[in-house]
């Protein structure tokens, strides 16, 4: 693809404006996606219209641009994330009906948790996850399930830190780390308590597909409630995700 006069080509342009989308910044003008992107004000419009004139960006009455239902839906054609989600989202729903806590489902995604699906409760206590949205692997339940089972490679880089501490109990000390790590192997089940928010405790376990760890499924706990019987919960709908997955490939 053609490179601009500052070297970098179409795609990484692209993928820069694309990228100026958060949760937290989901509308924004071309001005401020230019700026934020680092392109020149006229490749950002040129950008930004031709995004548009193709569906992956929209552009409201106001002028202001956000993220095409076109992207969206490119994004899930295929995908293995929605596929995963299928699976897990009837066990998911008897998990929360149970527990009556937020239950969520995460996977791996450049160093991070993903999360991909959540379901609240009304009676459930606080949660800072969204889908879509991202946690740190050393510090959430999640986390720490798919950084358990993840290549040595990619645990000594992440144990590497910088580890930061999301909460005053975030466990950032890597000999630590190490050592729940391989207890999370052991045990099967992640809990940690107070790493997210002081106030809850987060519970997780493994979901594996052909035999490798593909997805953490979770609850969020207020801090005073004992984990066992979402870990009951839990790994009963891990059991009966792996079931759905294995259908699911025949
Ligand atoms: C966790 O996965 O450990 C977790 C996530 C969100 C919270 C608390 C804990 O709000």
């Amino acid at each position: 693809m053609a490179n601009s006069p500052s070297g970098d080509s179409m795609t990484e342009r692209i993928v820069r404006v694309l990228e100026t989308f958060t949760a937290e910044r989901s509308m924004q003008t071309t001005a401020e996606i230019g700026r934020r992107a680092e392109l020149p004000s006229s490749s950002a419009h040129r950008i930004v219209d031709e995004l548009v004139a193709a569906g992956l960006l929209e552009r409201d009455e106001d002028r202001r641009v956000h993220l095409g239902l076109r992207l969206w839906e490119l994004a899930l054609r295929g995908s293995t994330a929605l596929r995963l989600r299928q699976a897990a989202l009837p066990h998911m729903e008897r998990v929360q009906a149970l527990i009556r806590q937020h239950t969520q489902l995460a996977v791996l995604e450049q160093d991070e948790a993903l999360f991909l699906e959540r379901l609240s409760h009304p009676d459930a206590g606080a949660n800072i996850t969204r889908i879509a949205g991202r946690l740190p692997l050393h510090a959430s339940s999640s986390g720490l399930v798919l950084l358990a089972h993840s290549p040595a490679e990619l645990r000594d880089r992440v144990l590497a830190g910088p580890l930061r501490a999301v909460a005053r109990e975030t466990v950032t000390d890597a000999a630590r780390l190490r050592r729940l790590l391989s207890e999370v192997r052991r045990s099967g089940v992640a809990v940690a308590p107070g790493s997210i928010e002081a106030v809850s405790t987060g519970v997780a376990v493994p979901i594996r597909d052909a035999g490798e760890v593909v997805a953490a499924l979770s609850v969020v706990l207020p801090r005073e409630m004992p984990p066992d019987a979402a870990i009951a919960a839990l790994r009963e709908a891990a059991r009966a995700i792996e079931l759905a997955l294995r259908a699911d490939r025949r």
